[in-house]
């Protein structure tokens, strides 16, 4: 495999919204993220990666946007984005923003121009039909609920599409007008010092032509956008040419945010001359959807963890690198999602660290995954801001569930959850700033805060610290960022356990459950490299684990 720049970087997500407020008025700023490049350099971290920061009319909190060469006044201005390029690679650091070119906002010039005269030049950017009778052209589902049609304003006879919020219409990638637009914009970026993008929802910028309807699977007789993408064929074509025309020119890093690949495809999109860089696993985050909804997901187990991992790695082999993650910006926090209520702890929180972590792949840290910032409860509706998790909330009531089951169903899952302010200290509304933030504090702040995790030795925060030390040690790096996985006793119930083989072989072993577990060792361990507890025994034959211990071997 040729080395890329990027293969030993570790990447670390800012919400920007609920990073940190340099002007107190409750929203996060672009000076606010170059504020915390030190802190963010002492963790280890390489590459950021920036949640859409351009103006917006914020439907779906900046995922619509309405500028793609500006900065939203409430992030800062260009300027401050050049100051945070330049503060950023003095300190050999990496920016990524996002790239959300599936669709733009309906108050983008495009889409207006699009109304005012639909069957104009701008009317072919977009997915348009006319609307004879009270027939949909086809009965796809949004992602936030009800029809992806919605009459065209000004023009009743006349309909779009939107496959997310109706504010979110979505760009015509079969007009080469349309992908020159996009070219453009992204090569600008990356001709002022921006280092990639991650690209957001990129799976449906291919529609599968003519329209057609699929099975319902919903009360509401429409289908879920997966039956059509699993059928749609041909996005090839449009990713190579991005990738030719932006990225590869200028070396950039590009991860993509795909859904629904098909595993002949993975070569092409993250192999050797890949349409990206890489591209996240999201096996274990999907595990357990259901076509019903959120109220009918199944929680994840251990040992559906472990497989998902296992999975995935297998899959990928040495044909590229994957993007593993615990958590995101539309994910509830990892550390509430994948360990049981009741065993969440310290030891478990720093266990789920090494486990991803040392996968084979490129590990992404979201802001507050390493200070093990916690989902927020929700007792009402009228306290979530996630349209995603108000639509739920309401597929809930629609199948029966009670004002309080629908909400206890979903808010798990909201995507609230890890949108909550970033937790600096212990000062009134956690540090991030000192006016009321536009979502509120997560209440645990008093515990669990950075200020408080930078002083104690034993923190989560100074675990990732030896974490993301360990991919860049001289010795054991290369075989931490190409060494081979190997899966270790898979079979062995609540243990995962795997080799990462190369100039030297570790053997990464997690106890996932409470009661500690006798592993029988396969040779000799000449170091114990990383253990999340403070004691250990092991013998030449076997290491017992204590409830959820887990260590880093290096072997013989
Ligand atoms: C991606 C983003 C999500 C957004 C959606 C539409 O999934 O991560 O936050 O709502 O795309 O842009
Ligand atoms: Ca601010």
């Amino acid at each position: 495999m040729t080395r890329k720049w990027w293969h030993d970087k570790v990447v670390y997500q800012i919400y920007p919204k609920s990073f940190y407020d340099t002007n107190q008025d409750g929203i996060g700023d672009i000076p606010g993220i170059t504020a915390k490049l030190d802190y963010l350099k002492d963790l280890g971290v390489d590459i950021l990666w920036i949640s859409p920061c351009y103006p917006s009319p914020f439907a779906d909190q900046g995922y619509d946007i309405s500028d793609y060469y500006q900065i939203h006044p409430a992030f800062g201005t260009l300027e401050d984005m050049d100051r945070l390029l330049a503060a950023a690679k003095s300190r050999d650091m990496y920016i990524l923003l996002d790239l959300v070119v599936n669709h733009c906002s309906d108050e983008h010039p495009w889409f207006e121009k699009a109304c005012q005269d639909p069957d104009g030049e701008y009317g072919n950017f977009f997915y348009i039909e006319d609307r004879q009778d009270e027939k949909l052209p086809c009965n796809w589902r949004s992602y936030f609920g009800g029809p992806v049609w919605e009459p065209l304003p000004g023009h009743p006879d006349k309909q779009y599409l939107h496959v997310f919020h109706k504010k979110q219409p979505d760009l015509n990638w079969e007009n080469p007008k349309v992908r020159e637009e996009i070219y453009k914009n992204i090569n600008w970026w990356l001709d002022r010092g921006l280092n990639g993008f991650r690209i957001d929802a990129i799976i449906n910028i291919k529609k599968c032509l003519p329209y057609r309807d699929y099975p319902a699977d919903q009360e509401d007789g429409l289908s879920s956008m997966d039956n059509m993408l699993e059928e749609a064929s041909g996005i090839g074509e449009f990713l190579g040419e991005m990738r030719d025309r932006t990225f590869k020119p200028h070396n950039a890093f590009s991860v993509g945010e795909v859904f629904h690949e098909k595993p002949e495809e993975l070569e092409d999109f993250i192999g050797e001359n890949g349409y990206f860089s890489s591209m996240f696993d999201f096996s274990a985050s999907t595990f357990g959807d259901s076509p019903k909804g959120w109220y009918d997901r199944t929680p994840i187990t251990p040992e559906d963890y472990k497989n998902c991992c296992f999975q995935a790695q297998e899959r990928i082999g040495d044909k590229g690198f994957l993007s593993n993650l615990i958590e995101n910006h539309d994910l509830p926090r990892g550390v509430s999602y994948y360990i049981p209520r009741e065993e969440l702890t310290l030891e478990s929180k720093k266990l789920l660290a090494v486990m991803y972590f040392m996968l084979r792949g490129l590990p992404f840290i979201y802001q507050g995954q390493e200070i093990g910032m916690e989902n927020i409860e929700v007792r009402s509706i009228d306290q979530v801001d996630d349209i995603s998790a108000v639509n739920q909330y309401h597929t809930a009531l629609n199948a029966g569930y009670s004002p309080e089951e629908a909400i206890g169903a979903v808010s798990p899952y909201s995507r609230d959850n890890a949108r909550t302010p970033m937790q600096w200290n212990a000062s009134p509304y956690a540090g991030f700033s000192t006016a009321r933030p536009w979502l509120d504090v997560n209440p645990n702040y008093t515990e669990i805060n950075a200020a408080a995790q930078e002083q104690d030795e034993n923190s989560l925060l100074r675990f990732y610290k030896k974490l993301t030390a360990l991919r860049k040690d001289p010795e054991y790096g290369n075989t931490v960022v190409y060494g081979e996985f190997i899966p270790y006793l898979r079979e062995q119930r609540n243990l995962m356990g795997y080799y990462r083989k190369y100039e030297h072989t570790l053997l990464v072993l997690g106890n996932m459950q409470t009661e500690c577990q006798n592993i029988p060792l396969p040779g000799v361990c000449k170091k114990v490299l990383l253990n999340n507890c403070h004691k250990l025994s092991m013998d030449h034959e076997k290491i017992t684990l204590e409830s959820w211990q887990a260590v880093i071997l290096l072997m013989e």
